[in-house]
């Protein structure tokens, strides 16, 4: 059997490593590297430090608007699909990459595989909502993190071969965390346990707003903690279009440093006192690291994390976000929210099953 593997984003890179792993015993995986993220530390650092194996095609598409970025991806992948001739097609979460993948895959009626099927945000605003909606819609066989995902394709009518396994994510945490605190240490950020908040931002409905940034920082500024910022470049290029570099400057108590690899960040989750972001793979992980999680956005898809008490959902307009952020202190981070840490080798058990 053989399984093409579409990636392209930090995000995939962190689920494609666990589930490769696994399908690589079992099956022939031919792998794509979009390359929608391109700098070494969006996308080659995981491919380095998670042992995932090298691209069979690198297809450098890069940045653009969503049409051409998502458009010159289909046109690619199309290519591959003809010469590769694949039993099915992976693809992994709601980015453009999953999206032209999906489509490139489905109109060849190449089965499309499904990872973090489900997920909905309900608000068609977010690019993500509508490569998550129409790449379910085209899928053959669908993976849910959760029985709520689950809950949302049956709202659809997509009810054929959907499987709860878990989330691929808290395998890669459970594989991980051992390996991060035996190769990096706070120290060499500066940094003690406990006494820092860790803050990430990049979702367009943050990014694109001058005045939303703006206020985030401001609510960083007046908080007494050391805010570790790893920043992402789409976030690193509005603060300097919008000049607002002063508002990130040295002299601070933000600290704001280059993305970090994933090891790094799982040590950054783990040890922070708080974590304040608008990612949705980091409000699981703080999950997973029992640290209190504020996300600035109006509405999540990994609702689990607020039904229990532990993420807090705060629009960055707030007046008092900075007071918010240092109120909020969850205590009970027992349940099981999204599996057993096994998702992978389910996963790579059902296309066994299912491609025969
Ligand atoms: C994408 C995904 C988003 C995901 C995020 C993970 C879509 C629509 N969005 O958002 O769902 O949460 O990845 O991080 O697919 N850039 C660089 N270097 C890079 C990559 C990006 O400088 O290696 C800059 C470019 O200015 C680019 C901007 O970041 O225009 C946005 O990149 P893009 O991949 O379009 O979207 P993300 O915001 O990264
Ligand atoms: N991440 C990382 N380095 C960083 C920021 C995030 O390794 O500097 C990891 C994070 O631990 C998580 C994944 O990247 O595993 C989340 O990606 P991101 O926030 O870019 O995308 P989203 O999950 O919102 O789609």
């Amino acid at each position: 059997m053989k399984i093409l593997t579409i990636a392209g984003t930090r995000p995939q890179l962190v689920k494609v490593a666990p589930v490769s792993r696994e399908l690589r015993k079992h099956a022939t995986e031919v792998l794509i590297n979009t390359g929608q993220h391109y700098d070494y530390n969006m996308a080659g650092i995981f491919f380095d430090e998670l042992g995932i194996p090298k691209p069979d095609y690198d297809l450098g598409i890069g940045s653009a608007s969503h049409g051409k970025q998502t458009g010159d991806m289909l046109t690619a992948i199309e290519e591959v699909i003809f010469s590769e001739k694949p039993d099915a097609v992976l693809v992994y979460g709601d980015t453009n990459s999953t999206l032209a993948g999906a489509l490139a895959a489905s109109k060849l009626y190449i089965p499309v595989i499904h990872i973090e099927a489900g997920l909905r945000s309900f608000n068609k605003k977010m690019p993500e909502e509508i490569n998550r909606i129409l790449t379910d819609h085209v899928s053959t066989l669908l993976f849910s993190p959760t029985e709520i995902a689950v809950q949302n394709l049956k709202n659809e009518n997509i009810t054929e071969n959907v499987v709860n396994v878990g989330d691929v994510m808290y395998d890669a945490v459970l594989y991980n965390t051992s390996i991060a605190e035996e190769k990096y240490n706070l120290a060499q950020f500066g940094i003690k346990e406990k006494e820092y908040i860790l803050a990430t931002i990049h979702r367009a409905d943050n990014t694109d707003s001058k005045e939303k940034l703006t206020a985030i920082f401001k609510a960083f500024a007046g908080l007494e903690e050391t805010i570790v910022l790893p920043l992402h470049p789409r976030t690193k290029h509005k603060i300097s279009e919008y000049g607002l570099s002063s508002l990130i400057e040295d002299g601070s108590n933000l600290q704001v440093i280059e993305p970090v690899s994933y090891l790094e960040m799982l040590l950054l989750e783990k040890y922070a006192k708080a974590i304040v972001t608008d990612s949705g793979g980091v409000q699981k992980e703080a999950y997973f690291a029992a640290v209190p999680c504020l996300t600035l956005r109006s509405e999540t898809e990994w609702v689990e994390t607020v039904e229990a008490g532990c993420n807090r959902l705060v629009n960055p307009l707030v007046e008092d976000l900075a007071t918010i952020i240092q109120a909020f202190k969850p205590t009970d981070y027992s349940k099981p929210l999204y599996g057993d840490g096994q998702a992978s080798e389910k996963i790579v058990k059902e296309i066994l099953k299912y491609f025969g």
